[in-house]
């Protein structure tokens, strides 16, 4: 079973060990790169570093939670590392979709967003899917390219 790589700021400790304990019980190995307290004022683009860099030590075969007050900066700080596809999720669609058409890589969610439950559906919709190529193909393919073409 696929091993995820999990991080958070400060704004989602709470929620981050729900989800990690949610994955464990569901058999998914579990890697985690914190922070793990209230008191650790670590910047959450840090976090998503440590999580991003995991990943593409293994050759994307990880994939990522992020969790941070709103899952957005998380997000943008993950887009900016090679082959990473993150996207914020507060609905079981996006999640979906975030698969389907996007390979997305890395699912994001805000703790002063989302309630845990919503956010443990959400969560186990994405890690079911895996991407197929079909019609999507050539629209990742596109973002592949303006990633290479733009992110030294
Ligand atoms: C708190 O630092 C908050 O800004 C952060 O957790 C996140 O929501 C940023 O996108």
């Amino acid at each position: 079973m696929r091993t995820i790589v999990i991080g958070c700021d400060n704004a989602a400790v709470r929620l981050k060990k729900i989800m990690m304990d949610f994955m464990l019980e569901k058999g998914y190995t579990v890697e985690n790169v914190g922070c793990d307290s209230d008191e650790d004022s670590t910047f959450y683009p840090y976090i998503a570093q440590k999580a991003c860099e995991r990943i593409i030590e293994s050759n994307y075969e990880k994939r990522g939670v992020l969790i941070c007050g709103t899952g957005l900066g998380m997000a943008m700080a993950a887009n900016k590392f090679k082959g990473i596809r993150a996207g914020v999720c507060h609905d079981i669609f996006s999640a979906e979709r975030l698969q389907l058409s996007n390979d997305g890589n890395i699912l994001c969610f805000g703790e002063r967003v989302i309630g845990a439950e919503l956010a443990k559906r959400i969560l186990e919709c994405w890690l079911k899917l895996d991407f197929v190529d079909g019609p999507s193909t050539p629209k990742v393919d596109a973002i592949k390219e303006l990633e290479a073409a733009n992110l030294k």
